[in-house]
């Protein structure tokens, strides 16, 4: 019989095959030049995820479950870019069977993988839609392995002109924020809505199934 809340999040994070999937999907990512996706990613995500929800005072379980999701969601990597997040899902089924969690729970999981690289969303699950946002919100130069390299690829740019970047939940004005410092000496704002304009059209759906409105300040001047 399986208990109400039964995920350790840290025992999930130590489980031998989260390990492997995590170091296998970064070392895919790397050999074909995409930014990190290794532990240091998954654990913000998982953080993203959790805090969102918490400070919004949604159950604990579901802080844990998007928590949970939050590390898991890019495993499927390892399997190849394309349909990672339906990949990660169904390998995050397979881990969760190690573990003492409701089918419900379980499916909640795989739910919030499954759709978190979907541009054409309808977010039914607080857990889903935290995912969505916290793996935008993190962007940072720390993800770019190559900085020689910047110049000549967009993504690497865009990221390793971001020298801060802040997420925040103000759960009485109902607003989600996403704070980033450009250096513009590096990339111009431009390229970054270039980049990222359909992600933060996911980050304000999904926040305003969260009952919240979606913000983002690039240089401390609001953008959307
Ligand atoms: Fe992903
Ligand atoms: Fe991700």
């Amino acid at each position: 019989m399986s208990r109400s809340l039964p995920l350790n999040l840290e025992e999930l994070k130590q489980n031998a095959k989260v390990k492997l999937y995590i170091e296998g999907a970064d070392k895919y990512l790397e050999a074909i030049g995409y930014t990190e996706h290794n532990v240091r990613h998954a654990t913000k995500v998982s953080d993203f995820a959790g805090y969102i929800l918490k400070e919004l005072q949604y159950p604990e379980k579901d802080v844990l479950l998007a928590k949970a999701a939050g590390y898991l969601h890019d495993i499927g990597n390892f399997l190849g870019r394309q349909n990672h997040d339906q990949h990660g899902a169904l390998l995050s089924r397979d881990i969760l069977n190690d573990f003492d969690i409701s089918i419900e729970d379980t499916i909640r999981i795989m739910g919030a993988i499954g759709i978190h690289e979907s541009e054409d969303i309808g977010v039914h699950d607080p857990v889903s839609a935290a995912i969505l946002i916290a793996d935008k919100a993190d962007v940072h130069r720390g993800r770019v392995r190559n900085p020689s390299m910047v110049s000549s690829d967009i993504h690497d740019r865009v990221n390793y002109a971001a020298t801060e970047s802040k997420l925040t939940v103000d759960a009485k004005a109902k607003t989600i924020i996403l704070y980033l410092m450009i250096n513009t000496g590096i990339s111009q704002v431009i390229e970054y809505f270039e980049i990222f304009l359909s992600r933060m059209i996911v980050c304000r759906k999904a926040a305003s199934a969260l009952g919240c409105e979606f913000q983002l300040y690039i240089n401390d001047t609001r953008m959307a």
